[in-house]
Order: C-alpha cells, then sequence, then structure tokens
C-alpha cells in the first residue's frame, strides 16, 4: 500500500485486562516503535489500531465487540488502516474472529506478543494471519515502550496450570513458562540503569514461578534484590497454594521488597472453594495472612474475590463477608460470577440469577470500602516512604506516588522536580483507597 505522505505511520494501543496485558503491550508498543511508527492516543487518526483484549468475564469480552465496530466501520471507509486484534480473545476466538470481523488483518494470542513484527510483515504482504497456535515464548529483542519512567513492569512467568473451574485463564495464557533468572536479572539491571527505581513481577500465579526450570520465587528475590538503581520490588499475583513460608521469610528479611502482597482467596467458603478447585481452605488462607503480619506487622494485603459462584448459598457467601471482615483488606477486587465458554462450572446446574449475584455484589463492596476505610486510618499522622510517580491527573500543583504498602498518596509539589524520587510525606488525610499529605 504505496503511501504520498512522508509523515511516520501512527499506532494507536487499546488496552483492556490485567496488569498482564498491560506489560504485553508495553512490549507490542515497543516493537511498533521499533518499525517506524509513532504510538498515538486516537483511535480514530491511527493507521494501525491494535486492541489487546480480556475475556475474563463476559462484559469484558462484550466491550471489545463494541469497540471493535466503531473501527471496522472506519476501515469500510478506508482500508488502508491496519486493524489488530490481540490478547484473551483473540485467543479464545481465533478463527472465528475472521468469520465474524473479516476486516481485521491480525488476530493473535497472548503468545505470540513478542512476534508482532514478523506477524504484521506477512500482513504487509497481503495476507490475513490468526497466530493462536501455542508456542514456546521466546526472549524479546526489542525494547518495550513503559508508560511510566519510575516504575516497571517484568513478566516473570506466562500461562497457568492450575484448572480453577469457573477461569478461562489457563485456555487463553496457555502452560506455564517461567523465565530465565538470567534473562530477568538482565532486563531488572537495564532498568536500574535507565533510572527506574520500582519493578514489578508479574504472573498469574507468580509464586509458581521456577517449578518448570528448578527455582522458585524467593531464589529469584534474592538474585534481583542488588540491581543497583532499584529501590522497590512487588510481585503479582500470588496463589495462596504456592505462598509458602520460605517466600514470607524472604519478603520480610529483604528490604527492597515492599509490604504488600495481593493474594486471592475467591470465597470464604470451604465447600465453594473446592468446587473451584482452589486447592485451599478459609483457615489455610487465613493462616498465610497470620504468618505474613507476624513478620511483616504492618503488610496491606489484598485479593480478588468472586460472588455469586455457581450453586453459593447465602451462607457461603455469609462466608466470604465474615473472611473479607476478618482479615481487614487494604484492597479487594470484587467481582459477580461470569460463566465462561469451555470451563465446567458454566456447564454446571445452581447457576445464579442476575438479581442475585448483583446483590450480593453490592452488600460486599459496601464491606470492602468500610475495610478499606478503617485500614487507611493507621496512617494518618504518620510519615510514609512515598516514591512520586506522576502529576495528580485531578490537579497540576499535585503529584502522585505509592507507599511501601501500594497506597496512592498525594501531596502538593511540581512533578519534574519529584518524578522518581523516594520522599516522606506526612499523612493528614485518609480515604478508604487513598491518602493525602504533606512532603517532609
Ligand atoms: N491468577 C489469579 C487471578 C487471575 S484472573 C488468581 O488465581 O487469583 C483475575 C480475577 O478475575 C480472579 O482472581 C477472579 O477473582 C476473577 N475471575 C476469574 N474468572 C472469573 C469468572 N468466570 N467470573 C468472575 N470473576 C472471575
Ligand atoms: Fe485462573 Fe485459577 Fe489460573 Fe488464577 S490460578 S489464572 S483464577 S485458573
Ligand atoms: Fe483478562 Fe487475559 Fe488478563 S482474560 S484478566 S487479560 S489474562
Amino acid at each position: 500500500m504505496p503511501s504520498t505522505s512522508t509523515r511516520p505511520k501512527t499506532a494507536c494501543l487499546v488496552t483492556f485486562g490485567c496488569q498482564m496485558n498491560k506489560a504485553d503491550s508495553e512490549r507490542m508498543a515497543g516493537a511498533l516503535c521499533h518499525l517506524g511508527y509513532r504510538i498515538v492516543e486516537e483511535t480514530d487518526s491511527a493507521d494501525l489500531v491494535l486492541f489487546n483484549t480480556c475475556t475474563i468475564r463476559d462484559n469484558a469480552e462484550q466491550k471489545v465487540y463494541s469497540y471493535l465496530g466503531q473501527q471496522v466501520r472506519r476501515k469500510r471507509r478506508n482500508p488502508e488502516i491496519t486493524l489488530v486484534l490481540a490478547g484473551c480473545v483473540a485467543q479464545q476466538e481465533g478463527e472465528r474472529l475472521l468469520r465474524r470481523v473479516p476486516e481485521l488483518d491480525l488476530v493473535m494470542g497472548p503468545q505470540h506478543v513478542n512476534r508482532l513484527a514478523d506477524l504484521l510483515e506477512r500482513v504487509a504482504e497481503g495476507e490475513q494471519v490468526v497466530a493462536t497456535e501455542p508456542i514456546e515464548i521466546f526472549e524479546d529483542i526489542t525494547k518495550p515502550r513503559r508508560d511510566s519512567a519510575v516504575t516497571a513492569w517484568v513478566n516473570i512467568i506466562y500461562g497457568c496450570n492450575e484448572g480453577c473451574t469457573y477461569c478461562i485463564v489457563p485456555s487463553v495464557r496457555g502452560r506455564e513458562q517461567s523465565r530465565t533468572p538470567e534473562a530477568i536479572c538482565q532486563e531488572i539491571w537495564q532498568l536500574g540503569e535507565q533510572g527506574y527505581k520500582e519493578v514489578t513481577l508479574l504472573g498469574q500465579n507468580i509464586d509458581a514461578y521456577g517449578r518448570d526450570i528448578g527455582t522458585n520465587l524467593a531464589a529469584l528475590l534474592r538474585s534481583i534484590h542488588s540491581a543497583p538503581g532499584i529501590e522497590r520490588i512487588r510481585f503479582a499475583t500470588s496463589h495462596p497454594r504456592y505462598f509458602s513460608d520460605e517466600l514470607i521469610a524472604t519478603c520480610a528479611e529483604l528490604p527492597k521488597v515492599c509490604e504488600h502482597f495481593h493474594i486471592p482467596f475467591q470465597s470464604g467458603d470451604n465447600e465453594v472453594l473446592r468446587r473451584m478447585a482452589r486447592g485451599y481452605t478459609h483457615q489455610s488462607y487465613r493462616a498465610i495472612i497470620d504468618k505474613i503480619r507476624e513478620q511483616m506487622p504492618d503488610a496491606a494485603i489484598s485479593a480478588d474475590l468472586i460472588v455469586g459462584f455457581p450453586g453459593e448459598s447465602e451462607e457461603q457467601f455469609l462466608g466470604t463477608l465474615d473472611l473479607v471482615e476478618a482479615i481487614g483488606f487494604d484492597a479487594l477486587n470484587t467481582a459477580a460470577y461470569s460463566p465462561r465458554p469451555g470451563t465446567a462450572a458454566a456447564r454446571w446446574s445452581g447457576q445464579l440469577d442476575d438479581d442475585t449475584k448483583q446483590d450480593r455484589l453490592q452488600r460486599v463492596n459496601r464491606l470492602v470500602a468500610a475495610v478499606a476505610q478503617s485500614r487507611s486510618q493507621r496512617y494518618l499522622g504518620r510519615k510514609e516512604q512515598v516514591l512520586i510517580e506522576q502529576a495528580s491527573p485531578r490537579d497540576p500543583e499535585q503529584v502522585v506516588g505509592r507507599t511501601r504498602t501500594n497506597r496512592l498518596v498525594y501531596c502538593k509539589g511540581a512533578i519534574d522536580a519529584l518524578r522518581g524520587q523516594l520522599v516522606d510525606v506526612r499523612i493528614d488525610e485518609a480515604r478508604a483507597f487513598s491518602l493525602s499529605g504533606q512532603l517532609v
């Protein structure tokens, strides 16, 4: 497709879903820059539009189709634009998507992120490409184009080997593949050299890291801990089944590892947990949190939970409320159960009606806000170490950063002087999910 103008081509990436997808988008944006594209925010003028999609619940999937529809109409007027559908919906639907949306140039699953340049080359040759076959993910040779200059995501394990009966992730992300400690260290040392202060290690089951290559997360934390310039290390998402005593002790011992742990529990009822195939009880979950708090008393705990799983009784739901209150979570992602294609639980009887699910969701959300609000109070009057990330989106005179425990903190200041700085902030206002204070 010859172009008469010499202006660089533009690409817009729209990302849905979890941190894994955001990290994948940064790598794909890096590859696009490498190919000479300029990354823009506006979909409606871009020469290439890439949707990196999520299918964790039905509403996430439907959102993708409505965004896509608009670009399909644009492509009918202007066939020169390139339309890419990446991520978990792409993997789930594969070839079917081309029949449904023939305007798509490229459909690519999450395992193919690092191959974007090759796939686009085939598109340029006139092919309509579907890349969803399982592959061994190879190391990325292009540099990600990261959204932040302060804090960076680093994938350490791809895929998921669990079989939670509600969840689509294993079928769209494939089997677990750990990156080697050498590749991870190389990336983190480079980040330190570039001025990054914080890394968040990413994986669907991060604490299962290394079991396919004979190592584990605790050992990895030790080996990355000496990276010059990196002041803070985080990791997500943890699975209660793999959150070992060794891991807790290592986190407590290593000063750069932040005292925030995201450990989804999904339900507070043992029978529901069994039918979810989660592999732990609410008692063993509580025991993990107790151990964390014994060794790191101020640790922040966040999690995910699902209400309205097939067959969940009112009493079983109350078990979840009980756990929310007993643990005192700092933050929680809550969701109503959504049946997903190909998963076991979607075929079971005992599916609850939407009204019941929404009612439980509202009730749990009220409790979550109240619990988070009371957890926030402990910061009042305290001096907290905050890593400043960016200007406040609401007030240009303010900057925003995070505590080690991952609470957002707003304070007055100039971003150009403060970006990437670790500062002390005296907290004088505590809301449920954020704090405000004064620079000390
Ligand atoms: N690997 C992580 C989380 C992955 S998905 C873990 O095991 O905890 C992120 C969250 O989406 C899950 O924790 C769960 O709370 C939610 N989720 C997954 N499948 C869902 C479904 N079918 N309906 C509603 N929520 C779901
Ligand atoms: Fe899904 Fe379970 Fe894997 Fe998490 S551990 S991604 S909930 S299957
Ligand atoms: Fe969504 Fe895929 Fe993440 S389904 S939650 S983007 S792994």
